[in-house]
């Protein structure tokens, strides 16, 4: 198997990249890519850890050789958010750098599985359809809004209040990535219980995670680290659900039966072909109702913006 980083030069690109060198099968294929002059040796750097996967690294308008072959793609490039902004705000560069990298993807490696990270993430999966279907390769098996970050979150911050192992802790997030579309299904976590104050507590630490993070690197981005473990996490699963290993399970946001929106995030077992099955999330307390309702005409209006920029 062939996993392609684009944006691999970037904060989340070489943590992604050093943790896929580091766990992915023996015998796999990592080729990164970035427009920054520093990845070939990034890949340098990553090929003297020893481990069976052999690294290669492409920059400026050398994208083909990252992408020929590739059974997933993994994509972080654009630009992160700065204090005071939100995800949002990041569409007027991101939006263009994820148009022109799909095309590319369209070109060498149309049956490819493609991982967004690049925010916004609501809408950057919407583009990245149209830019598919345009061109007549659109699966939606295969295309995927990476939302792993917020699963993790939600374990952690759940185990640390609990006093539990976060190791152990699996927690539902759907919705969308940014702000109230990011929904953690607290109560259906059979572990711990919480009271109102707590689960409004928790709910509001999750949907602002990004913000914390960006606010205490103060102006030097957002987060990268636990995104890179997040994303080995998703791609792993991938891989292991390509490979055909059964019973494979994560949240992302991808296109399911539209009954609440065209792109939702939720549980789908990861198959030979990407999605398998799209999973049922289970049933909401009344908060969770709410919320799901109150989210909708944000991550409604956050798609339609993708597909108006590619049409
Ligand atoms: P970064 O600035 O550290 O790295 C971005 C990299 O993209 C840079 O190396 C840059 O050279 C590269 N790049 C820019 N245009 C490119 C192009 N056309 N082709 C290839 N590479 C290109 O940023 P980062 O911290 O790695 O964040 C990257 C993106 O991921 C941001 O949009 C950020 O908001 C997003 N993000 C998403 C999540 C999530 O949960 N999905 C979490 C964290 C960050
Ligand atoms: C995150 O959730 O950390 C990312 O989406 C980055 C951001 O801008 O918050």
């Amino acid at each position: 198997m062939k996993v392609a980083v684009l944006g691999a030069a970037g904060g989340i690109g070489q943590a992604l990249s050093l943790l896929l060198k580091n766990h992915l099968p023996a015998g796999t294929t990592l080729a990164l890519y970035d427009v920054a002059p520093v990845t070939p040796g990034v890949a340098v750097d990553l090929s003297h850890i020893p481990t069976g996967i052999e690294v290669t690294g492409y920059a400026g308008d050398n994208i083909e050789p990252a992408l020929v072959d590739a059974d997933v793609v993994m994509i972080s490039a654009g630009v992160a958010r700065k204090p005071g902004m939100d995800r949002a705000d990041l569409f007027n560069t991101n939006a263009g750098i994820v148009r022109s990298l799909i095309e590319h993807c369209v070109k060498h490696c149309p049956k490819a599985c493609i991982g967004l990270i690049t925010n916004p993430v609501n809408t950057t999966v919407a583009i990245a359809a149209e830019v598919l279907k345009k061109a007549g390769v659109y699966d939606k098996n295969k295309l995927f809004g990476v939302t792993t970050l917020d699963v993790i979150r939600s374990e952690t911050f759940v185990a640390n209040l609990k006093g539990k192992a976060p190791e152990a802790m699996s927690v539902t997030v759907i919705g969308g990535h940014s702000g109230v579309t990011i929904l953690p299904l607290l109560s259906q976590i059979k572990e711990v219980n919480f009271d109102d104050a707590e689960i409004q507590a928790l709910t509001t630490r999750i949907q602002n995670a990004g913000t914390e993070v960006v606010e205490a690197k103060d102006g030097g981005g957002s987060a990268t680290l636990s995104m890179g473990q997040a994303a080995c996490r998703f791609c792993l699963s991938l891989l292991k659900g390509l490979r055909g290993e059964k019973n494979i399970v994560e949240c992302a946001y991808v296109e399911g039966s539209g009954e609440h929106t065209v792109f939702f995030a939720q549980p789908v077992v990861l198959g030979q072909q990407g999605v398998a099955e799209i999973l049922s999330y289970g049933s909401l307390s009344a908060f969770e109702k709410t919320s799901l309702e109150a989210m909708l005409s944000t991550l409604k209006a956050d798609i339609q913006k993708g597909i108006d920029f590619v049409k």
